[in-house]
């Protein structure tokens, strides 16, 4: 029995693809690489000293996903597959509503064609808005999304509760990612954002490499201990290895709708990163105070106790590991 990853070649998708074949599990990705490069498979395959069956394909198409449940025995699905930059979500909602809801919509479909019933969806922090209180648990308050792609998290999460009400013989895993920063340890996978990163921890990997001049800090009048922004940064082996934990779940217990956090539970402000980073790496990252940028929070971190009562797992690496790791993938 297989564990399809649609969106599997992408950032955290790679990452799960090791640690779930580390884990003894058969997996098949299916990717149509707009945002990831096919190479990634063969990185996966010599990390792991593994071998996988792959489709190329958008996971909208419906023929053709149903071609591969028709050929594979397929045990349940984890879903990495959209889109996932805000800013471009503000100038193409379409793009971002087609390819994020649609593609969910046709997974659910064509699992409920074949009989498949465990369903692991990558959702984000930014389904609680401005949070209700920190750290954020799973039962605080959901929406006050600020742009197209959160919304597509949002309506995701709400159309899987209602198909679980419709019918629970579904097996359904909600996964609320914090920051996932940080690449593998062998530094054959990681993230490569297209363009200029919107994010910090890629941002601060391309100034202290040189390519980009310096680094702006988005606001230094929030009420937060420095005044700069507090996030949640969780290594993405340590993110991938909730989604092995949480499979394991749908496989052991019985049916239903979870939901969990996966972040550290420690928020770090963006000096504390700027800081960490050029600890790790000896490097110097020059920046200046910029405006706040909009839709942005001041604090956003996990209690992550649910994951580690309910699902056993919980982050073991430490913010080094994160700087090292991003440092060490960015100069392979
Ligand atoms: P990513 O862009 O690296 O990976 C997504 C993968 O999906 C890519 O390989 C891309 O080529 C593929 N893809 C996109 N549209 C497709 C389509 N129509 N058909 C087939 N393949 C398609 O992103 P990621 O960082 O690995 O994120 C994975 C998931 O986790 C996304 O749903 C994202 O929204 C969610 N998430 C990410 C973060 C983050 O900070 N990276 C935070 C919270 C949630
Ligand atoms: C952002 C998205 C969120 C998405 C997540 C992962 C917004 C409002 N939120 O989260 O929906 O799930 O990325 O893709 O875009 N910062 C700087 N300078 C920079 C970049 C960032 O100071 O050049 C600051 C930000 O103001 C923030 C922190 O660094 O305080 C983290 O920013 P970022 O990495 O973009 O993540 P989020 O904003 O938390």
């Amino acid at each position: 029995m297989a564990i399809l990853l649609p969106g599997g070649a992408g950032y955290i998708g790679s990452h799960t693809a090791v640690e779930l074949l580390n884990a003894g599990k058969e997996i098949i990705i299916i990717d149509n690489y707009s945002n990831s490069k096919p190479q990634v498979l063969e990185e996966i395959k010599q990390i792991t000293g593994k071998d996988f069956k792959s489709y190329i394909m958008d996971y909208r198409d419906k023929e053709k996903l149903e071609k591969v449940f028709r050929e594979n025995k397929i045990e349940a699905v984890i879903n990495f597959a959209g889109y996932k930059a805000v800013g471009e979500s503000i100038e193409k909602p379409l793009e971002y509503y087609d390819n994020n809801i649609m593609g969910a919509i046709a997974l659910l479909e064509i699992m409920k064609k074949y009989e498949v019933n465990k369903f692991i969806f990558s959702s984000s922090a930014t389904v609680y808005g401005e949070p209700e209180k920190i750290p954020i648990t799973e039962d605080c308050r959901t929406g006050g999304t600020t742009n197209p792609y959160g919304n597509t998290k949002l309506f995701i999460e709400q159309i899987l509760k209602d198909v679980y009400n419709a019918d629970n013989t579904w097996d359904i895993c909600i996964l609320r990612y914090f920051n996932p920063v940080g690449a593998h340890e062998s530094g054959k996978i990681g993230e490569e954002p297209n363009g200029i990163p919107n994010n910090l921890m890629p941002y601060i990997a391309r100034v202290a490499v040189g390519q980009l001049e310096q680094l702006s800090v988005f606001g230094d009048d929030y009420d937060t201990p420095d005044g700069t922004g507090v996030r949640d940064y969780i290594h993405v082996v340590d993110l991938a290895k909730g989604h092995v934990c949480a499979l394991e779940k749908l496989e052991k217990e019985q049916k239903g709708l979870y939901i969990y956090n996966l972040g550290t539970g420690t928020g770090y402000s963006v000096l504390d990163m700027v800081r960490a980073f050029e600890k790790a790496t000896g490097k110097t990252v020059p920046y200046k105070i910029a405006p706040r940028r909009a839709g942005d929070i001041a604090s956003c971190y996990a209690d992550p106790t649910k994951a580690k009562q309910e699902l056993g797992w919980e982050a073991t690496k430490t913010l080094e590991d994160m700087c090292k790791d991003s440092w060490n993938y960015i100069q392979h």
